[in-house]
């Protein structure tokens, strides 16, 4: 691109793996796509709580809060969608290579979108969790009134009503909430970074 002919990349002078050493785990972001409602923000923050208190580097990007400053540009719209995730993606990056273990909280409702995140990292490092949860319980639990405004007209493009939601093909783990506890899938998350010599 035109716009990036005169930059050049400088090398960082301390490494990702050293951070990491010195840290004394992996660091990956934890990538949470789900239906609102469905308790993605919920799950990474006990998540997030749960590495915190066990020592670990860990941080949460949400995708309402982010969506009050880095991305308060951005509509719901399917290009918006897109650099919404795109630009998480970059940021997830950069924590990544800071050494922590990030975790993600957007809808994320597209799998091109997501596969574009995913090609970002390396192999391991990118653990897509799909959060999943009947639309009907979400629209139950409504924890924000934002199903009830969808229904009747007053929101554009709302994902599972006027918009759609591609679920994950493959994702690394999947964690159905309305059937488990939140302490139980908290369980299930660290055991996987365990599993895989994360932590
Ligand atoms: S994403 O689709 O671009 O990944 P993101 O996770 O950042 O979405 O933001 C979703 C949050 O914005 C929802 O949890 C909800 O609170 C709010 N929201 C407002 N309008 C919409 C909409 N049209 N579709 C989905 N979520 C919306």
């Amino acid at each position: 691109m035109e716009r990036q002919r005169n930059i050049v990349w400088h090398h960082s002078t301390v490494t990702k793996k050293g951070r990491q050493q010195l840290n004394g785990h992996k660091s990956c972001v934890l990538w949470f796509t789900g239906l609102s409602g469905s308790g993605k923000s919920t799950l990474a923050n006990a998540v997030d709580h749960a590495l915190y208190s066990q020592g670990y580097q860990s941080y949460v990007l949400d995708g309402d809060n982010i969506r009050h400053g880095l991305n308060r540009d951005l509509s719901f719209g399917a290009d918006d969608r897109k650099e919404n995730i795109r630009r998480i993606g970059e940021v997830a990056k950069l924590f990544v290579d800071s050494g922590q273990i990030v975790s993600t909280a957007f809808i994320s409702p597209f799998q091109n979108d997501r596969e574009l995140v995913r090609k970002m990292f390396e192999a391991d490092e990118f653990i897509e969790i799909y959060v999943k949860c009947p639309i009907d319980i979400c629209e139950d639990r409504d924890p924000k009134g934002l199903y009830h405004k969808a229904r009747k007209g007053e929101i554009a493009d709302f994902t599972g009503i006027s918009s759609p939601y591609e679920a994950p093909c493959q994702p690394e783990l999947m964690i159905e909430t309305n059937k488990y506890s939140i302490d139980n899938s908290v369980g299930k998350i660290l055991q996987y970074l365990r599993d895989k010599k994360i932590l």
